[in-house]
């Protein structure tokens, strides 16, 4: 019954894993489509066919409907929405968020998700919107903290149950939720109230926020990000280690007549090419497809297949190692989502403990690959190198009388001795025409070396070119062409 997470592949803090709850087993990054049975635009069998193998819907809406109650109850969940893969069921805390009350209580909802069935269950969580203040979300929390205990005791540790992380924006709060929902054993765990950030495309805070929860929380721990839906953020929030997304954007983009890509929604009547490779946007025109009496379903298919397909090629990437340059990708197609990738740098020195040895590329883009977690760990890893008493870093690999030792140059990193050369991230790394940011960069290598290598002197050889920014980098350091 327990709920499993284990990681098989990683990059950055990001997982290629494997979730098993009861019988079923999905991989991570997943995308789990939202189902509202009143309204199924796409069938779960349908999504079935597509390569999905997890949903989730409402277990509120079960409860309420003259229609389903019943059936769910008798039937149980899979046999009623025709799905056999993983359906988690979310309370009624959305409900709450938006109408303040609903007559359920936490035992209640818990009993009647494990009544019909459903493979994870989530309690009565208070979302505390990001507008809140200290005093609030310190409330709400404590609240959503006690119905965890509750439902532990009710239940006990084998229950499938998801523990939220609240805590509004305070990331303090967010990081003790994270810290009291691990001591607790919870492995499978939200990261809530986020939505509000998301559609405000307010990706900095978001990424505070969910770096925060991702600090204390164990690393053993699968992390939904819930209601994050637009597959321009996945590859974003991958990298932060959330493993599931939830989505309702698919439909509710479609029902307003938008298209999805991965960088961004275009109103589909805009569109006199459907750039997309799905079964949709093959087989109907722009115009085919606004005037179709199925618009709307046409639609929903295509913004499902983009963002499965994303899903996918961010597997791919964890899988090669590449993850940064599809991150990077992708937060250049809005300004917001470029601030939220400034910021996830800011976390490089966090992300680098969690970071693989060894990748297949790191291709530079500009100076935000100077902040990457491989120039990170390259530059602390300098230390270990053993040198003799006279160094020489040569920017033009040729050795000059009077050295130990000859280091050559690769910028961002810095110095490395030839026996690095065929390996990460050295012979792995791809530079365009150098640039001052990566030269700046790779002297700061420099710089490390020296530091940690006190009783070694350390001469630079560079061009005509790169001697006036080298200078005014190593101050001190005697740098001669
Ligand atoms: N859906 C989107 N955000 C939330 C949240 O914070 N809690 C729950 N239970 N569902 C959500
Ligand atoms: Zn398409």
């Amino acid at each position: 019954m327990a709920l499993r997470f284990e990681s098989l592949d990683s990059d950055i803090a990001g997982r290629c894993g494997k979730l098993v709850a009861g019988t079923t087993s999905i991989k991570t990054p997943a995308l789990l489509p939202v189902i509202n049975p009143h309204l199924q635009l796409i069938t779960p069998a349908d999504m079935k066919m597509m390569g999905i193998d997890a949903i989730i819907t409402n277990a509120y809406i079960f409860s309420r409907s003259m229609q389903y109650r019943e059936r769910a109850l008798t039937e149980g969940l899979h046999r009623l929405l025709g799905f056999d893969g993983l359906i988690m069921t979310d309370s009624g805390s959305f409900q709450l968020s938006v109408y303040g009350k609903i007559p359920l209580s936490n035992t209640e909802t818990l009993s009647f998700q494990r009544d019909i069935q459903s493979d994870i269950w989530v309690p009565l969580d208070i979302p505390t919107p990001p507008s809140a203040d200290r005093a609030t979300a310190e409330r709400d929390l404590a609240i959503t903290m006690e119905r965890l205990h509750e439902a532990k005791r009710t239940f006990g540790d084998d229950a499938p149950i998801a523990a939220p992380v609240q805590g509004g924006r305070y990331t303090d709060l967010r990081e003790r939720a994270g810290r009291e929902i691990g001591e607790m054993g919870f492995l499978f765990c939200p990261i809530g109230a986020v939505v509000p950030l998301m559609e405000g495309y307010r990706y900095r805070e978001l990424v505070d926020v969910v770096m925060a929860a991702k600090r204390t929380l164990p690393s053993a721990a699968c992390v939904h990000l819930f209601g994050a839906g637009h597959p321009a953020m996945f590859a974003l929030a991958t990298a932060m280690g959330c493993d599931l997304f939830d989505s309702a954007a698919y439909a509710l983009y479609a029902k307003e007549g938008r298209y999805l890509t991965t960088h961004g929604s275009y109103k589909a009547d805009k569109l006199t090419n459907l750039p997309c490779a799905c079964q949709v946007c093959r087989t109907h025109t722009a115009g085919e497809l606004c005037t179709s009496g199925e618009r709307e379903r046409l639609l929903a298919l295509h913004n499902l297949y983009v963002t499965v397909a994303e899903i996918a090629r961010i597997r791919q990437a964890i899988v090669d190692g590449t993850l940064w340059e599809l991150v990077d990708d992708r937060c250049r197609g809005h300004p917001q989502l470029l601030s939220g990738y400034l910021e996830l740098l800011q976390h490089a020195e966090r992300l680098e403990t969690h970071d693989r040895v060894a990748k297949r590329r790191f291709f530079y883009r500009g100076a935000e690959s100077c902040q990457r977690t491989e120039v990170i760990r390259y530059q602390e890893q300098l230390r270990r190198l053993r040198l003799g008493s006279r160094v020489l870093v040569a920017f033009d690999s040729k050795m000059r009388q009077g050295f130990n030792d000859l280091l050559l140059f690769k910028p961002p990193f810095g110095p490395y001795p030839r026996e690095l050369q065929e390996t990460f991230p050295i012979g792995q790394t791809e530079v365009p025409d150098w640039d001052e940011a990566m030269v700046r960069q790779g002297c700061r290598g420099i710089r490390a070396l020296i530091d940690s290598h006190p009783a070694s002197t350390v001469v630079v050889a560079c061009s005509a070119r790169w001697l006036p920014v080298v200078r005014s980098e190593l101050h001190g350091v005697d740098v001669c062409e």
